[in-house]
């Protein structure tokens, strides 16, 4: 049933290169330079192409994935995005007009703040598009259109390959969007499809450094807390990487915009605290190098998520883990793997079971 793996939660984290390959089947066609999405058409698809407003509502995970969604579909489609919290957006009257599209991110398709919240933004007229991988779910169910994300069934209590293919379709919708508005060039669409065609050739790169990753693990698992540091697209990396240790291994993690650290955080930095920084080349690189060098002045511990060829950042960091190179679009969808792979090792050298957490349900059908 695990398929020779010790967990679900390491088999689905291992399965990735696949079902980010199975969510761009049949809708991204990176030869032919196309993009088909079956379940956005029509009338729907004027409705976002026209979007005045994005709103992004989930939780969770999923909540993190509309994130990196909101920065990408800002950059290539110029609409404002909003990413709301699901149970916070229920409850406190949002404001919801005409030209506003609600994508619903949920891997089960049943979390209830979610599922309330769309119900009442529907009957307030908004439009719903759902992001979802249970097929034929509650909130499938309830949207007026969308995308699923075939990842196939997730066991394992922590979000892992629903994530990188909630990602995988995000990125998707937001070129299409892009492309039927006019504000993409041709040659930046194309260049596009073809980084996110070959994202799941480079996550399986990615996947090798298992090992490595659980010897860095083993270094640090006895910490009582970790912070965990990424800017632009790789902000809500950390914020993932961080959610994922908490729920795994029990241990208090936070994540943070790396700029924000010394508006707080920076506080807590001593010999003892290892500082988890996603820090793939991108047009953050220069800013996250400064980040890392306050945290070294303060004796803090650094694991950093570097690019191929990155030497600046190895001579500063205790313990690097080095993935190929990805446009920033497409780079969370690689710079997330280390961040599952090491809050699995810290939980299974701890002695937890990764794949049921205490306290935590698969889905959440309670308000
Ligand atoms: O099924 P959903 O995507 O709606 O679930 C949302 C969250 O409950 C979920 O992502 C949760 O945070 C996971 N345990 C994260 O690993």
């Amino acid at each position: 049933e695990k398929g020779g793996y010790d967990h679900f939660m390491l088999k689905e984290i291992f399965e990735q290169p696949q079902t980010i390959f199975d969510s761009l089947r049949g809708r991204l066609d990176a030869k032919q330079g196309t993009l088909t999405l079956g379940g956005i058409r029509g009338e729907y698809e004027d409705m976002l192409k026209n979007a005045k407003r994005i709103i992004m509502v989930a939780c969770g995970t999923s909540w993190h994935a509309g994130l990196i969604a909101e920065y990408v579909i800002e950059e290539l489609c110029r609409i404002p995005v909003e990413v709301e919290y699901a149970s916070e957006f229920r409850y406190r009257n949002p404001v919801i007009g005409e030209g506003d599209v609600i994508i619903a991110i949920s891997q089960s398709g049943e979390t209830a703040d979610t599922l309330v919240a769309i119900e009442a933004a529907k009957k307030k007229g908004a439009i719903i598009l759902g992001v979802c991988n249970v097929v034929g779910s509650s909130i499938a169910r309830l949207s007026h259109a969308g995308a699923y994300t075939h990842a196939g069934p997730e066991i394992g209590v922590a979000s892992t390959k629903a994530f990188t293919a909630q990602l995988a379709v995000l990125n998707m919708i937001a070129l299409k969007i892009a492309k039927d508005r006019g504000t993409i060039t041709d040659q930046r669409y194309q260049y596009l499809l073809n980084e996110l065609d070959a994202i799941s050739d480079k996550v399986a790169t990615a996947l090798k450094l298992s090992d490595s990753i659980a010897a860095i693990a083993a270094k640090y698992k006895d910490a009582r807390d970790f912070l965990y540091l990424g800017r632009g697209y790789n902000f809500p990396v950390a914020l993932e990487g961080a959610l994922k240790l908490k729920e795994i291994s029990y241990i208090h993690a936070e994540g943070y915009p790396a700029a924000e650290m010394k508006h707080g955080p920076i506080a807590l930095v001593d010999e003892h605290l290892p500082v988890v920084f996603v820090a793939t080349k991108d047009s953050y690189y220069e800013k996250i190098v400064s980040n890392i060098q306050e945290i070294k002045a303060r004796k803090g511990k650094v694991i950093a998520v570097v690019t191929e060829g990155d030497e600046t950042i190895r001579g500063l960091a205790d313990d690097v883990i080095v993935v190929p190179e990805a446009d920033e679009l497409v780079a969370p969808i690689l710079s997330v793997i280390p961040m599952q792979l090491l809050a699995y090792h810290v939980g299974v050298q701890k002695g937890y079971d990764v794949d049921k957490p205490r306290n935590l349900a698969k889905s959440v059908t309670v308000e």
